[in-house]
């Protein structure tokens, strides 16, 4: 196997020389004005140390990959009824899509969909304020990432708000078919508030770290979900984790993975590592360009993979 830090500083080093880096979000304004140029990368190992390399202590927004993490609160707080709200089948459709809704009488594909995670934050909700939701879902991130300096930027959820048609329509919808139980307006203000928060490579890698190790963070010893919930949101990862795109990063990468339209995507590798990449241009579909090739190199030459032997 090869030397990781080495690695990291191959890709990182390659990366920086990568004239094609993609479009940067242009539907959210505020992430519109973030210099594509930038490129980091992390990997938190088993024993919690972390290994990086690029931009990997600039903080970006994470978008859809907090989509994971509120999936596991969700699962944690609710348990298996979350599924009689939300599917777990790829779409094949782009992640803010509306087509499906109405056919399949608005319970979204999957909860890493936009329709799908709003759903789930819908969930978390109950009981709460909008505001003691937020805060619940801070102080899970804080933890997983055993960082407290974690925050939300207000000027993207209020960006997001203010150019969020599509997604209120998506919740509009939704409530028609009883499957929002709140006002659209306190969920949508969640979920906005959720998909701004602030997060470098080092500390979504460090995040993710029970997903790569049976459920349990195994620095501070917290059960975070039981192993097979662990694996099953893994499974989810690989097959819906990246929207239309999600065969394609499985084809390329080999394993699970989420992006976000922040440029982020954080993968996991079981028993292995848990990764984040972060690089702000685009492709087609709305994932990181840099940032898939980057994980399909990081995977190549470590030789991690969850269809090996
Ligand atoms: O709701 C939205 O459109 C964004 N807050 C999140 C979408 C996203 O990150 C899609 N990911 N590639």
């Amino acid at each position: 196997m090869r030397d990781l830090q080495q690695v990291l500083n191959e890709i990182a080093a390659e990366a920086a020389g990568d004239e094609d880096r993609g479009v940067v979000a242009q539907y959210i304004p505020e992430l519109a004005k973030v210099d594509a140029k930038q490129f980091g990368i992390a990997v938190t190992l088993p024993d919690g140390t972390v290994l990086s390399a690029g931009d990997s202590a600039t903080g970006f927004s994470i978008q859809s990959v907090s989509k994971v993490f509120t999936l596991a609160l969700a699962l944690g707080k609710l348990g298996d009824s979350v599924w009689s709200r939300v599917g777990r089948e790829p779409s094949g459709n782009p992640f803010n899509s509306i087509v499906q809704l109405e056919q399949e009488k608005g319970r979204p594909r999957n909860p890493f969909i936009n329709a799908g995670a709003i759903a789930v934050v819908d969930l978390i909700m109950a009981g709460h304020q909008p505001k003691e939701a937020i805060g619940e879902i801070i102080q899970f991130f804080r933890h997983l990432a055993d960082d407290d300096s974690i925050l939300i930027d207000e000027h993207v959820a209020r960006s997001e708000t203010a150019h969020g048609d599509r997604n209120a329509s998506l919740a509009h919808f939704m409530r028609s078919f009883g499957n929002i139980h709140h006002p659209v307006d306190h969920v949508l203000g969640v979920y906005f508030h959720q998909c701004a928060l602030v997060m470098n490579c080092r500390q979504l890698s460090r995040a993710g770290l029970f997903l790569a190790s049976q459920g349990r963070d195994p620095v501070t010893g917290a059960q975070v979900v039981s192993e097979q919930r662990a694996r099953r949101i893994n499974a989810i990862m690989l097959t819906c984790g990246h929207y239309d795109g999600s065969g394609e990063f499985a084809f390329r990468v080999g394993l699970p993975g989420k992006s976000g339209v922040g440029g982020g995507i954080l993968a996991i590798a079981p028993g292995k590592a848990s990764i984040a990449v972060w690089s702000p241009g685009l492709d087609r579909v709305g994932n990181s360009k840099l940032g898939t090739a980057a994980l399909e190199q990081l995977a190549r030459r470590m030789d991690w993979t969850v269809f090996g032997a």
